[in-house]
């Protein structure tokens, strides 16, 4: 299936687990679980990271055991984070400072969760290929970023 149909049936599926019913720890499981489920093949690791104070905190993920706290400003998740957009990362070994969770990620790509201007966590998604990520998955899931950060801003801590 093309990547772009792929993304309208996430978008859609987010639109319907991104809901005030449910606890943010289930909207972001569900979120994560319907991630993994649409692009097995791409995304190696996909899942959340909560600000809490000066780090990011491991949230809800689908793949391999990750990081479980990553400071301001470090790798790519919390560089992400202090340039207050998304990172995509063609050759993880690249990038300076890069913290492999796992030695099968290749490339990456990291969006920030804003809410009021504000960066309250991120979605990140690692492939085991090189170069899985362009414009067009930035875009889309900038998109998605935009429907999860109010449930993710109900669990930030943020400075
Ligand atoms: N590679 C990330 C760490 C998180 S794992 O990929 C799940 C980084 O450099 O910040």
């Amino acid at each position: 299936m093309e990547k772009q149909t792929r993304y309208s049936e996430l978008l859609s599926q987010i639109e319907v687990f991104a809901n005030d019913a449910d606890h943010p720890i289930s909207v972001l499981c569900n979120c994560a679980a319907v991630m993994k489920t649409i692009f097995p093949e791409e995304y190696f690791w996909v899942g959340f990271y909560i600000v809490e104070g000066g780090e990011l905190i491991l949230g809800p993920f689908q793949g391999t055991p990750a990081c479980t706290c990553i400071k301001f400003g470090r790798g790519v998740c919390g560089t992400a984070w202090k340039e207050q957009c998304t990172l995509v990362v063609e050759d993880v070994e690249k990038f300076p400072g890069h913290i492999a969770c796992s030695s099968l990620s290749r490339s990456e790509i990291v969006v920030p969760l804003k809410h009021d201007g504000v960066v309250v966590g991120e979605i990140d998604i690692d492939s085991t290929q090189l170069s899985t990520f362009d414009n067009e998955d930035r875009i889309y899931l900038e998109h998605a970023a935009e429907m999860i950060a109010p449930y993710m801003a109900k669990l930030a801590k943020p400075l």
